[in-house]
């Protein structure tokens, strides 16, 4: 995997930063991008202290220009995985929820993993067995009350994924929703605090199957799935 490079968003915490040691420590190349400099740069010292290659790209998935400043930056090479791990959460009522957070998590949760794949296409068509891989939840799959408005933006992408693994299939890119459940990571800390951890899951695993996935052959893909824990 030694020509391999990846960009991962979110990548500074918690799925995104556990898929970035993942794929560094197979020998892939990673782009590391979230909003947080400092945390890109702790997570790229980490991967350097274990003779891994990161690049820090600090970026709003929700700002176009930001994505257009990456794609200039890598435009004369490739990717071969573009890995949409960003996102935000919210559990509120519906009373109680703003169209200004329904606009947020939209433009996190939906528009963002839109506008880069978008974006990176030049350089994922130039790879010869290129991955797209959406970071879904368990409400891409399944309803739960207090969460409307992420779970429109997840079952969303869920509706993006395929309908995007449909298009790119003459590129023979892969497009695959993973959707974690309750993972153990910073948002779930913040989500439900005093969780049982060991009732999580570990965001190793999740980077596991995100390696699974673009290590599958060329021309062979996945549908979309849940990771979840047994307990
Ligand atoms: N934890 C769970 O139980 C769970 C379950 C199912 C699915 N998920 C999904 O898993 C993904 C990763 O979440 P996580 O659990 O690993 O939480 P996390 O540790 O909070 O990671 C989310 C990351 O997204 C980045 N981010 C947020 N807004 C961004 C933006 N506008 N542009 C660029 N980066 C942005 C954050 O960094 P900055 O703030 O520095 O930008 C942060 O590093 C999310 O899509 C989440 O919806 C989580």
């Amino acid at each position: 995997m030694a020509d391999k490079i990846a960009v991962i968003t979110g990548a500074g915490s918690g799925m995104g930063r556990a898929i970035a040691h993942k794929l560094a420590g197979e020998g892939v190349y990673v782009i590391l991008a979230g909003r947080t400099q400092s945390k890109l740069e702790t997570v790229a010292q980490e991967i350097a202290a274990q003779a891994g290659s990161a690049l820090v790209h600090p970026l709003d998935v929700t700002q176009d220009d930001q994505i257009q400043a990456l794609f200039n930056r890598l435009a004369n090479g490739h990717i071969d995985m573009l890995i949409n791990c960003a996102g935000d959460w919210l559990i509120q009522s519906i009373d109680d929820t703003s169209a200004e957070a329904i606009d947020h998590l939209y433009a996190v949760n939906l528009k963002g993993p839109y506008l880069m794949t978008k974006a990176l296409l030049p350089l994922l068509r130039k790879s010869n067995n290129a991955s797209v891989i959406n970071i879904g939840s368990v409400t891409s799959m399944q309803s739960h009350p207090q969460v409307t408005a992420y779970t429109a933006m997840k079952t969303g992408l869920r509706g993006l994924s395929g309908s995007m693994a449909e298009e790119l299939k003459p590129d023979k890119i892969r497009v695959v929703l993973l959707a974690p459940g309750p993972a153990d990571t910073p948002m779930r800390a913040a989500a439900s605090p005093g969780v049982d951890r060991s009732t999580l899951v570990p965001p190793e695993a999740i980077a596991d199957m995100v390696w699974t996935l673009v290590s599958l052959p060329q021309g062979i893909t996945i549908s979309d799935f849940l990771i979840t824990r047994i307990h």
